[in-house]
């Protein structure tokens, strides 16, 4: 499906999604788990290629965290393998459509087939430019949270972008900024550990549609549901006259002053 693409003057999203729902998806079936989590990867790209014509800049995926480690062995391993066949088959291609791959998380207990995969795709796509694609692998937010934390002991005063440049992980890699849209597929209603700094004023939208079945139509269904809706950040709303719905609403009342701490 084509969407009408956004004008430049539109506020470029970040979409963040917590891609539940593949175990249920293949059982409700009678199929073992790890057939979930192939159809679960298999609907990413056509996601990707829709990113860009939706409004969306930054797509943050969770694929694996830092409690997942806890599953069946088997289960692990497969979803490893899943991930650097992932960036195998798609590093090429997001090379040419411009997507700048980049996988956040712990990194040091991750397989070394995998860790060579993720340095080669994100060296590969390092200036991809139309859309950031974000891979959350063996990631905890309270993780990066406490590890910022450490980071920055002894500091003097701390912003809360300094903050956000410190969860960076690995430290190297740009802020992730804040989460316009977090969406989480599967019936669920939680967080589970997942950008708890940079979700503090995200809209939430969740949806009983399992992963594998989520299509480009459900994430543009997101979207409009986004658009819908009036940002407020803590102020009043917007006059009658001024008032603007979704992402525009942020032109009223701005989210991001900073706050220092001494
Ligand atoms: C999400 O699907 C994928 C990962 C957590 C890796 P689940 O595997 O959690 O699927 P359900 O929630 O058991 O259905
Ligand atoms: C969250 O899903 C993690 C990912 C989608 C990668 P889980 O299925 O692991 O979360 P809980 O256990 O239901 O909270
Ligand atoms: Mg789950």
């Amino acid at each position: 499906m084509r969407f009408k693409p956004r004008t430049a003057a539109t506020k470029p999203l970040h979409v963040a999604i917590i891609m539940d729902g593949n175990g249920r998806w293949a059982e409700a079936r009678g199929w073992p788990r790890i057939e979930g989590h192939r159809a679960g990867a298999a609907v990413v790209r056509p996601l990707v290629e829709a990113a860009p014509n939706l409004g969306i800049r930054t797509l943050t995926l969770f694929a694996f965290s830092s409690d997942n480690w806890k599953r069946p062995p088997s289960e692990v391993s497969a979803l490893m393998r899943l991930v650097r066949e992932f960036l195998d088959a798609e590093t090429s291609r997001c090379c040419k459509e411009g997507v700048r791959l980049s996988v956040l998380g712990l990194r040091t207990r991750l397989p070394g087939t995998l860790r060579r995969a993720i340095a080669s795709a994100e060296s590969a796509t390092a200036s991809g430019k139309v859309l950031n694609l974000n891979i959350a692998l063996d990631y905890s937010s309270r993780d990066a949270i406490l590890q910022a934390a450490m980071r920055l002991r002894g500091a003097a005063a701390i912003s809360r972008a300094d903050f956000s440049a410190a969860l960076s992980n690995p430290p190297s890699r740009r802020a992730t900024p804040d989460v316009d849209l977090l969406i989480r597929t599967g019936g669920e209603r939680r967080l589970s550990d997942f950008l708890l700094w940079e979700c503090a004023y995200a809209e939430l939208y969740f949806t009983d549609t399992m992963w594998p079945d989520l299509d480009a139509e459900d994430l543009n269904a997101a979207i409009e549901n986004y658009r819908s809706r009036e940002r407020r950040f803590g102020g009043t709303p917007p006059a009658i006259s001024d008032r603007v719905r979704g992402d525009a609403g942020l032109l009223a009342v701005s989210g991001n002053q900073d706050c220092w701490l001494h």
